[in-house]
C-alpha cells in the first residue's frame, strides 16, 4: 500500500490522528502564508467543502499556535459551491463562515462567496478571481494555496466523474450539472485553476476513503491519471510548474494500513 501511494503526485503527509493531521496541515498553511505574504504582500487561499475540513477549520482558528495567520493580508475563495442560497444548510459558503470567517479577522471584502444568484455564478466569480488575484497578460492567476477534499467516487472540487466540467480547458470556473452530478447544480474550480496553485492539499481522514484512495494510487501507479473515471487523478500543480508542490494529508485510517507517520 505504501508502495503504491508513492506513485501519487508530490509529498505524502501521514499521521496518526485526525488531530495531529490537522497541526501539520495548519503549520505548512501558516508558513505558506506567511511566505506568500513576504513575497506578495497577500495570500489566496482556496477552500473547499464537504464534512472532512470542518474540524480543521475550528483547529485553525481556535488554536492560539495558529495565531501568527495573517488573515488581515488573506483572500477566501470557494473551491466549489452548490447553487443554494446562504441560508440553506448545503452551502459551502455558509460553513466555511461559521467554522472559519467569523473567528478570524478577515475583511468581508476579502471573503468571496461564489454569486450564486446570479445570472451564470461561474463567469461572474472568474470575471471576480482574475480582477482580485490578477496575472501577466494571457497568463493563468495563481491562488497560493489550495485545500481538496476527495469523495468516495474520486471526485474532487465539484468535478465529478463523467461530468461536464471535466473537460475545461480554458475556463477557470465552470457550472457543472446533468445525470453524472450529485444535485444541488454546482459551481466549480476547473484543472487550469487548481493545477495552476502554488500548493495543492488534499485532506482525507477516515477509513471510508481508504479503498478509493487505494484505487488512486493504484491507478497513478499503473496507468498515468484518467480524469473521466477518477477526477482527483487530474489534479497535479507540478506538471504546470517544477515549483508548486502538492501535499496528501492523510490520517492513518485514511492509509488503511500501519505506516510509518510523518509527524
Ligand atoms: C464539497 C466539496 C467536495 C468534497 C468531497 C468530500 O463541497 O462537497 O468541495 O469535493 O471535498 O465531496 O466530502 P466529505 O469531506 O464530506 O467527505
Amino acid at each position: 500500500m505504501t508502495e503504491a501511494l508513492s506513485h501519487l503526485p508530490g509529498e505524502l503527509r501521514i499521521a496518526p490522528s485526525p488531530d495531529e493531521l490537522f497541526d501539520q496541515l495548519a503549520q505548512t498553511l501558516v508558513n505558506a502564508a506567511t511566505r506568500a505574504v513576504g513575497d506578495r504582500e497577500v495570500f489566496h487561499l482556496a477552500l473547499s467543502g464537504g464534512s472532512t475540513p470542518e474540524p480543521f477549520y475550528v483547529r485553525l482558528v481556535t488554536d492560539p499556535q495558529y495565531r501568527a495567520m495573517p488573515w488581515q493580508r488573506t483572500h477566501v475563495w470557494l473551491v466549489d459551491e452548490r447553487r443554494v442560497p446562504e441560508t440553506d444548510e448545503r452551502s459551502n459558503m455558509r460553513m466555511i463562515r461559521e467554522t472559519l470567517v467569523e473567528h478570524v479577522p478577515i475583511r468581508q471584502r476579502q471573503v468571496h462567496a461564489v454569486p450564486v444568484e446570479a445570472e451564470n455564478p461561474a463567469r461572474a466569480y472568474e470575471r471576480e478571481l482574475r480582477e482580485v488575484i490578477g496575472s501577466e497578460a494571457g497568463a493563468t492567476p495563481r491562488l497560493d494555496f489550495v485545500l481538496l477534499g476527495m469523495g468516495d467516487d474520486a471526485h474532487t472540487a465539484s468535478l465529478f466523474p463523467h461530468s461536464p466540467a471535466l473537460a475545461e480547458t480554458d475556463r477557470l470556473i465552470v457550472g457543472n450539472d446533468g445525470p453524472a452530478v450529485t444535485p444541488p447544480p454546482r459551481v466549480t474550480m476547473t484543472y487550469p485553476l487548481i493545477n495552476a496553485a502554488r500548493h495543492v492539499a488534499v485532506l482525507l481522514t477516515g477509513g471510508k476513503k481508504a479503498a478509493t484512495l487505494r484505487r488512486v494510487a493504484r491507478q497513478f501507479a499503473e496507468a498515468g491519471p484518467d480524469v473521466e473515471q477518477l477526477p482527483i487523478t487530474g489534479v497535479n500543480p507540478l506538471a504546470f510548474d517544477a515549483r508548486a508542490t502538492m501535499g496528501w494529508y492523510l490520517d492513518a485510517a485514511a492509509v488503511g494500513d500501519a505506516v510509518e507517520p510523518t509527524t
